[in-house]
C-alpha cells in the first residue's frame, strides 16, 4: 500500500518528500501546464534533483505529450536519454489500440511503463498483458460517467492477484479524501494523491482536542519555562516571593521578564520604582 504524489509542483513535492511518506510521483501534461512556463526537461530534472536531495529514488512517471504512437516512442526514448540515469523513471502512455504497441516497444527497450487513463477492467487487463509495469485507473473520471469506480478497482485487483499479474495498480483522479480510502480498500497497490489532500489525511478535530488538552494540563502542572517573554502575574510573584525577605516588599508585577547574563530580571511596578531581581536575590533597582 503506497502513496504517490500526483503533482508537478516543486514546492508540493518537496513538502511531501520532507515528510518521508511518498513512494512515488506522478505527473501528466495537465499538471505540468499548471507550473510556470519553462523548459519541460529542466522541470523534470528539478523534480529528480529533489528526490535525490531527499535520498528517495522513487518511481517518477513522466507522460508523453503526443497522440502519435511513433512520436510517443521517440519522446519516451528522449526521456530516457535525458533522465534515464534516474532509476525511478517510468514513461506514462495512455491506453489505446496503437498505444499497446508503444508499450510493447518500450518494454523491449527496457523502459518501465505506466499505462495511464484506464477507465475499465478490460483496459487494465490489456495494459498489463502488453507489459505495463503500472496500470493507472482514474477513479474520479470513472465515476463522472456514472460507473462504480470501486468495483472496477476491486475486479482488477482480484484478477491480478489470482493470476499473479506483476503490474501494480495505481489509482489516480482522486477528487475526495474518501476516494483514497475506498481505493485502498478495493485493492489498489498505490493511490496517487493530489497534495491538497495530504494535510486533511493527517488531521482530525479529536486529535487537536487531545493534543491541546495534553499541552494545557502539562503547562498548568510543570514549573514555568525560564525564557525571555511576557509573564503572568502568578508566574512572576512565585519567583519574587523566593527572591525577597518579606512578601510585603512584593511589587505589583505587571511587565516582562528576561534573562541577561544568567540574571533573571523582572520588571515590576513598585510605586514608581522598577525593580530587578535575580532568581534568588535582589540585584538592583532604580
Ligand atoms: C495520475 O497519474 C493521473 O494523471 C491523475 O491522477 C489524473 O487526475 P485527473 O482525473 O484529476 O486529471
Amino acid at each position: 500500500m503506497k502513496i504517490f504524489v500526483d503533482s508537478a509542483n516543486l514546492v508540493e513535492i518537496e513538502e511531501a518528500l520532507r515528510r518521508g511518506f511518498p513512494a512515488g510521483i506522478t505527473t501528466n501534461p495537465s499538471l505540468m501546464s499548471k507550473e510556470d512556463r519553462t523548459d519541460f526537461k529542466l522541470h523534470i530534472k528539478r523534480i529528480i534533483k529533489l528526490c535525490e536531495r531527499y535520498d528517495r529514488r522513487i518511481p517518477l512517471s513522466v507522460e508523453v505529450f503526443t497522440a502519435d504512437p511513433k512520436a510517443m516512442v521517440k519522446q519516451a526514448t528522449e526521456f530516457v536519454a535525458e533522465f534515464g540515469e534516474y532509476e525511478g523513471l517510468n514513461v506514462k502512455v495512455p491506453i489505446g489500440w496503437d498505444e499497446l504497441a508503444v508499450i510493447r516497444e518500450l518494454k523491449t527497450r527496457g523502459i518501465r511503463v505506466n499505462c495511464t487513463c484506464c477507465m475499465s477492467f478490460n483496459q487494465a487487463i490489456m495494459a498489463s498483458a502488453a507489459g505495463a509495469d503500472f496500470v493507472s485507473l482514474f477513479y474520479g473520471r470513472i465515476r463522472d460517467i456514472g460507473y462504480d469506480a470501486r468495483s472496477v478497482v476491486e475486479s482488477v485487483h482480484r484478477v491480478f492477484k489470482e493470476r499473479s499479474v506483476p503490474s501494480e495498480i495505481i489509482v489516480g483522479s482522486i477528487r475526495h479524501i474518501c476516494d483514497i480510502n475506498d481505493a485502498f480498500m478495493a485493492g489498489a497497490d498505490i493511490v496517487t494523491v493530489p497534495p491538497q489532500f495530504f494535510r486533511q489525511m493527517v488531521s482530525h478535530p479529536k486529535t487537536d482536542e487531545a493534543e491541546n488538552q495534553f499541552l494545557n494540563d502539562f503547562k498548568k502542572w510543570s514549573p514555568p519555562v525560564r525564557r525571555a517573554g511576557a509573564v503572568t502575574e502568578r508566574f512572576a510573584r512565585a519567583h519574587v516571593v523566593r527572591s525577597v525577605a518579606s512578601s510585603r516588599a512584593l511589587p505589583t508585577i505587571f511587565g516582562n521578564y528576561s534573562v541577561r547574563s544568567g540574571i533573571f530580571m523582572f520588571e515590576a511596578d513598585n510605586g514608581r520604582k522598577l525593580w530587578h531581581y535575580k532568581s534568588s536575590q535582589r540585584t538592583g533597582g532604580n
